[in-house]
């Protein structure tokens, strides 16, 4: 296990104040209307170890949407459920197209290339909501359970935004449906779906959730299985190649850790066999990446030597 500098957490109070004015760079998502009044300057980052340390600094306590991060606890709950079936209802591989694009899911017969795209999250969401007779409550408990943290919630607001501007997210399920790949009502799947990304979460509940994807499977804190080592590699192999959108080349080039950002401007980055940084700050860059969160990942992972390659 690396050994973290009796100085680090003062490094991490100093990494943080590097970013205060970085905020300016990135913006806001506003096409979930919900998300465009959350304050640009809130930023927060959490290291938590396998060995239960937590470093924090900033806002690491606040809650925020987490958006696409949720797809992680989606596809560990869909893997769980169906095992080895649902790769054959969606692929592993890179897509390089925007999260929410629909023109190769068409070229592609209503397979998504991967469950951590809009395409394949909703696929997810699908199972969940086949196999589960409340999904979204049994989604919720998960996620209370991993943080072992009652105070985790859907963000009402957030939610109704979220169908209210859901179009394109229809239109993928449709799609999917109409190739046979969607075996729930879509109204039932997109309920799912958008209450998944609804959920608030704050940087350290975040991290201490995702510990058992550091940790073969097994969450450090409960000592509980929540998914077989093979799973926790799968996902982290997902994130490695996907979970940056399309800077997930970049991200592996530049920093060299599995990571899941979500457009509420969450990004959580996985170090096997050490622990889970999560990193905060609402402005996004270009590919919907939140850019003091990008910076804060990467100045952490070369302070600490993080890099898995
Ligand atoms: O599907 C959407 O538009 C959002 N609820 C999730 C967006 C997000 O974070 C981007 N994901 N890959």
């Amino acid at each position: 296990m690396r050994k973290i500098p009796d100085d680090f957490k003062s490094k991490l109070h100093n990494l943080l104040t590097l970013q205060t004015l970085s905020y300016k760079e990135g913006n806001v998502a506003d096409y979930i209307p919900a998300l465009a009044q959350v304050p640009p300057e809130l930023m927060g980052v959490v290291v938590a170890t396998i060995d239960g340390k937590v470093f924090t600094a900033g806002d690491y306590d606040t809650q925020f949407s987490i958006q696409s991060i949720s797809k992680i606890f989606g596809l560990v709950m869909a893997m769980n459920r169906v095992g080895d079936n649902l790769w054959k209802r969606v692929n592993m591989e890179p897509s390089g197209q925007p999260f929410n694009s629909i023109i190769q899911l068409e070229w592609e017969k209503g397979i998504p290339r991967n469950p951590v795209i809009n395409a394949g999250a909703i696929l997810v969401a699908d199972v969940l909501a086949s196999h589960y007779s409340a999904s979204k409550l049994a989604f919720l408990s998960f996620m209370r359970s991993l943080a072992n943290d009652e105070n985790i919630y859907i963000d009402q607001e957030v939610n109704q935004s979220e169908l209210i501007h859901g179009n394109r997210n229809a239109a993928l399920a449709y799609l999917m449906k109409s190739f046979g790949n969607i075996e729930a009502e879509v109204p039932d799947v997109l309920t799912h779906y958008f209450a998944q990304c609804s959920v608030s979460m704050s940087c350290k509940q975040l991290a201490q959730s995702l510990l058992f994807l550091a940790n073969k499977g097994i969450h450090p804190l409960s000592n509980k299985k929540i998914c077989t080592p093979k799973d926790a590699h799968r996902v982290n192999a997902i994130l490695s190649t996907s979970g940056m959108y399309d800077q997930s080349g970049e991200f592996a080039f530049s920093v060299g850790l599995p990571a899941k950002s979500g457009v509420g401007g969450g990004i959580v980055a996985v170090v096997p066999n050490f622990g889970v940084i999560c990193a905060w700050s609402p402005p996004l860059n270009s590919f919907g990446n939140s850019v003091v969160g990008m910076n804060l990942i990467a100045g952490i992972a070369e302070e600490l030597g993080l890099s898995i390659y």
